[in-house]
């Protein structure tokens, strides 16, 4: 019935009927009349010009790209920044030792001087976002390849970004949207030193863990604190101890007045990446080819590390960053799967196809133009399936032990220093560069648990892909070993200089070439140039001319899907640019009699506490307050501490730490993950299902200000009642 019913709406879009209610990540600058009316319905109260504008301030400038892949909000005029837990796991984790285990017991400066500078992570501000399509298509002949193509837009945009950086201190980039049937240019600020203020115990932030992970019901006090600094300008600069909190041109009032189902709700940030335009073809890739393979293999991984994290804290604080990583993609490809199963959207899909295919039947224009697009898909994904098949296996087992991701860091040098001109003076260089990395991987690298996990996905990638390839290396020990894993596994690890630290170093500083050449006949070394070539050369160039090819397909397809609809409204899919998406504080019905309230509390905390579970630990501090009801100013009309709750906007992976934000403009969540039911939003958004997860805002301040006693931080915000 479902089937038939989303086939129809399918064809219904056809007849250009709107999108389903909270659908859609806009482009803030592009808000239309159509959005602009929506959202008005929906209960918010301001205007476009409120959320994006370039005459005064507007809640853009409070919005922040955080890290390679995270959003954050400004919530005080001095800088300071809410993100999520997970977000700056990595930061307190390098802050974290077994005697200072912030991961464990939270973290919290007290005064500014206890602030923690964190190298390497920047966050960026959005100055300005321009159209300039017209100028990167310039001058492209007609029937250009694509090569030429991407030559001439590559020369364009490389003076549209020197033109908007000229004299300042601004960075720039220009990306294409649609695949490439627009583009715009974006302008940033990007701040370098950014300071870690405060973090929760792991049994907050993380409460639920993987066990919740892309759950609903949910209780993650899933949030952690930073602050932006600048010079005393107020401009970007690296870390210096004399720098300033930044002041930014808006932060967001925080309100704790309460969240209700209805209200509407605003998510701003940086989703990462959707992939709404893809063909039946592509979806069967990645739910019969890539995530079967890749569920599999990380749970081997999965478990493997679980075993050792439990039985050794410094494997725990070593493995926490890279489980919750590994995690985080498994459980939500099973979602992905479940929902695109659920939804028959392979079906869907080709019934669109076909729709397609017959109304560029019915004009020889379109037949010209678009005739051949379906089968040159087709064509295309026969190919490319097989190779990421391959692919996947090499990269979610084959080379899934940490220690055989190492040898391809030394290719540079090896090559370096087999040439003629190779001298001690460049080997050092070369050695003191590569040194740092190897330094800190081996902070986080536990050698035991590696070689578990060696064996584990070497043999299940022997038993999938032995007929296929296997490096000859890999083929000899298997027989000196009788087909035992852990016995090779243990004669790699036991012989590779790369599992000994010292050496490495002693290597890299020494800047002699002998251990350098030796270097190629480590057995490390053996099998991953064996895996590395074989998809370099046999795999790499079909990948690369597929998606080279599906580029230019998929403009061309998107483009006359335009054309077909041209009363829909069309959204961009997510790249890692900033967008607006709205929609309303809402439960849902995940099955049959099964109804989700819309928020959880601190007493759903406590009674998966009772349950006994691994991921279900509570301080004792939190048990206490809960027991005393001592909720400061921070507890909801009906007495009880609101923990998370769900709304209808559409967000991904990067809309982690988004502000969410209500009619009045004003902060009551930080949005940190979707329910398992969504999770195939990337590719097709459910609105009966599809539900995204947020922090309450009061519970973050409950725990900022009553649990951790750092009031003075909240002092600093501009709470609304
Ligand atoms: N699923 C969320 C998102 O994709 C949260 C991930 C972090 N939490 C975890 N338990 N691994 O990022
Ligand atoms: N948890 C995700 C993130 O880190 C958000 C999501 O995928 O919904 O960005």
């Amino acid at each position: 019935m479902k089937q038939v019913q989303r086939f129809l709406a399918g064809i219904s879009l056809v007849l250009a009927l709107p999108l389903s209610a909270g659908e859609g990540m806009w482009i803030p600058s592009l808000l239309g009349q159509l959005n602009q009316a929506e959202m008005g319905q929906m209960g918010f109260r301001l205007t476009a010009e409120d959320i994006y504008s370039l005459n005064h301030s507007s809640m853009k400038d409070a919005v922040v790209l955080f890290g390679r892949g995270c959003t954050g909000e400004i919530v005080s005029s001095e800088g300071l920044l809410l993100t999520n837990h997970h977000c700056g796991l990595g930061q307190v984790q390098q802050h974290s030792s077994v005697e200072h285990d912030y991961l464990t017991h939270g973290f919290w400066a007290m005064s500014r001087e206890e602030e923690l500078p964190n190298p390497g992570l920047s966050v960026s501000l959005l100055k300005y976002m321009e159209d300039v399509t017209d100028r990167v298509l310039a001058d492209i002949p007609e029937g250009a390849k694509e090569k030429e193509r991407m030559e001439i837009i590559e020369g364009h945009i490389r003076d549209i970004v020197k033109e908007a950086t000229k004299d300042t201190h601004y960075e720039a980039e220009v990306r294409p949207f649609y695949y490439g049937n627009t583009w715009y240019l974006f302008v940033t600020e990007v701040f370098r030193d950014v300071r870690l203020v405060g973090a929760p115990p792991s049994s907050i932030g993380k409460f639920g863990g993987d066990t919740d992970n892309w759950m609903w019901p949910r209780h993650t006090g899933d949030f952690a604190v930073f602050r932006i600094y600048a010079s005393p300008e107020n401009k970007p600069a690296a870390y210096a101890k004399e720098n300033v909190p930044y002041t930014p041109a808006h932060h967001f009032p925080v309100s704790i007045s309460g969240i209700r189902e209805g209200d509407f709700t605003l998510v701003f940030g940086y989703p990462g990446s959707t992939e709404q335009f893809i063909t039946s073809d592509a979806v069967r890739l990645t739910t019969e080819v890539h995530n079967p393979i890749a569920i599999e293999a990380r749970r081997i991984r999965l478990d493997l590390f679980e075993k050792h994290m439990k039985t050794d804290d410094k494997v725990r604080i070593q493995y926490t960053t890279k489980h919750a990583r590994i995690a985080n993609g498994w459980k939500k490809w099973i979602g992905e799967n479940r929902g695109i199963e659920r939804l028959g959207t392979v079906q869907v899909k080709q019934q669109q196809e076909a729709a397609f295919g017959e109304w560029v039947q019915k004009d020889p224009e379109l037949t010209e133009r678009y005739g051949r697009l379906l089968t040159e898909f087709k064509d295309v994904y026969a190919r490319y399936t097989p190779a990421t098949r391959q692919s996947t296996y090499i990269t979610e087992a084959a080379l899934a032990a940490e220690v055989l991701r190492l040898p391809g860091r030394f290719f540079d040098l090896i090559d370096y220093a087999a040439g003629k001109d190779a001298t001690s003076e460049g080997l050092k260089e070369q050695g003191a560069k590569l040194w740092p990395r190897m330094a800190s991987f081996y902070k986080d690298y536990d050698a035991a648990t590696d070689q578990d996990v060696m064996a584990s996905t070497l043999k299940y990638y022997w038993d999938n892909m032995s007929t296929t390839y296997v490096p000859p290396y890999l083929r000899k020990l298997y027989k000196k070993h009788r087909g035992d894993f852990q016995s090779m596994a243990a004669h790699i690890m036991g012989r590779s200089v790369f599992c000994r630290p010292g050496e490495i170093e002693a290597m890299l500083k020494s800047g002699q070439r002998k251990p350098i050449r030796a270097l190629q006949q480590d057995p490390a070394m053996l099998i991953a140039e064996g895996f590395i070539d074989y998809h370099d050369a046999c795999l790499l160039p079909v990948t690369e001319a597929s998606e080279s090819r599906l580029d230019s397909l998929y403009r061309c397809y998107v483009a006359a899907i335009m054309k077909m609809q041209p009363e829909r409204r069309f959204y961009p899919d997510a790249n890692l640019t900033l967008r607006v998406t709205y929609g309303q504080v809402d439960d849902y019905f995940p099955r049959d009699a099964v109804r989700y309230k819309h928020f959880t509390t601190l007493d759903g905390i406590m009674e998966k506490e009772a349950m006994g579970v691994y991921d279900y630990g509570v301080p004792e501090r939190l048990r206490e307050l809960h027991a005393a009801q001592d909720y400061g100013d921070y507890a909801a009309e009906d007495g009880l501490m609101h923990t998370c709750f769900t709304a209808s906007n559409h967000t991904t992976g990067g809309n982690s730490g988004s502000p969410v934000i209500n009619a009045e403009g004003h902060l009551i969540g930080i949005n940190f993950d979707r329910n398992w039911e969504g999770t195939m939003s990337d590719i097709d958004y459910d609105p009966d299902q599809c539900r995204n997860i947020s922090l309450d805002i009061r519970y973050c301040l409950f725990i900022i200000d009553v649990y951790a006693g750092a009031r003075h931080l909240v002092e600093e915000m501009t709470v609304v009642k």
